[in-house]
């Protein structure tokens, strides 16, 4: 298995990095930034893909680099990671229907809850010790998920109808329309 993330500020590499220690693989993970990775894609059948979520969608350059390479995700089994400072309805669902156009076989989806990684929206604003115990809850689902996907039953989080809806109407149109200039760090 390989891993490949676009990752702002760490959340994300950290998160598909622990995913593949957990499962027993050494942290083979490639950044779509890099060069590279392309070629691993190429050569690999089973993919774990994480992303941060922004603005309840997923990032313009994560979106971009799928179209862009589109021929090479046919028959991939690929298994993605949504990372996200508060809420997303179907973050990892919007990578898996653009994923499924292209061939792809999505094996589930996991959302982890991470530090925010904006710095100018107040309300996310939080303790380093609070930090702490939000990444420690976020090891600790991946664990439970690894577990489960050895033993057949890998989350679906995102995936679905019912996701798909909640990020449609509970988030996406929240930011419709709205200028997207945050800072980050
Ligand atoms: C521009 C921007 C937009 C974001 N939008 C959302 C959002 O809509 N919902 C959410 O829960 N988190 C949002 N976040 C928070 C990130 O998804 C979260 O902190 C993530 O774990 C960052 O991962 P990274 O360090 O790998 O970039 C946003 C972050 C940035 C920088």
């Amino acid at each position: 298995m390989t891993g490949i993330y676009f990752s702002g500020t760490g959340n994300t590499k950290f998160c598909v990095d622990t995913f593949l220690k957990e499962y027993g693989y050494s942290t083979n993970s490639f950044s779509i930034e890099d060069n590279e990775t392309l070629g691993r894609i190429e050569n690999e059948n089973e993919i774990v893909i994480g992303y941060p979520v922004q603005y309840s969608n997923i990032p313009k350059i994560v979106k971009d680099y799928i179209i862009y390479n589109r021929h090479i995700w046919k028959g991939k089994s690929i298994f993605i990671i949504a990372t996200m400072g508060l809420f997303s309805g179907d973050g990892a669902g919007i990578l898996a229907r653009l994923l499924k156009n292209y061939g792809a076989i999505i094996v589930g989806g996991l959302h982890l809850k991470m530090p925010d990684s904006i710095c100018d929206e107040k309300a996310l604003k939080r303790s380093f010790e609070e930090n702490k115990k939000i990444v420690m809850k976020a090891e600790e689902k991946i664990c439970k998920s690894v577990c489960n996907i050895k033993n057949g039953k890998p989350p679906q989080e995102g995936l679905g109808i019912v996701y798909h809806f909640a990020g449609l109407f509970g988030q996406r149109l929240y930011f419709f329309g709205k200028p997207k200039n945050i800072r980050t760090n």
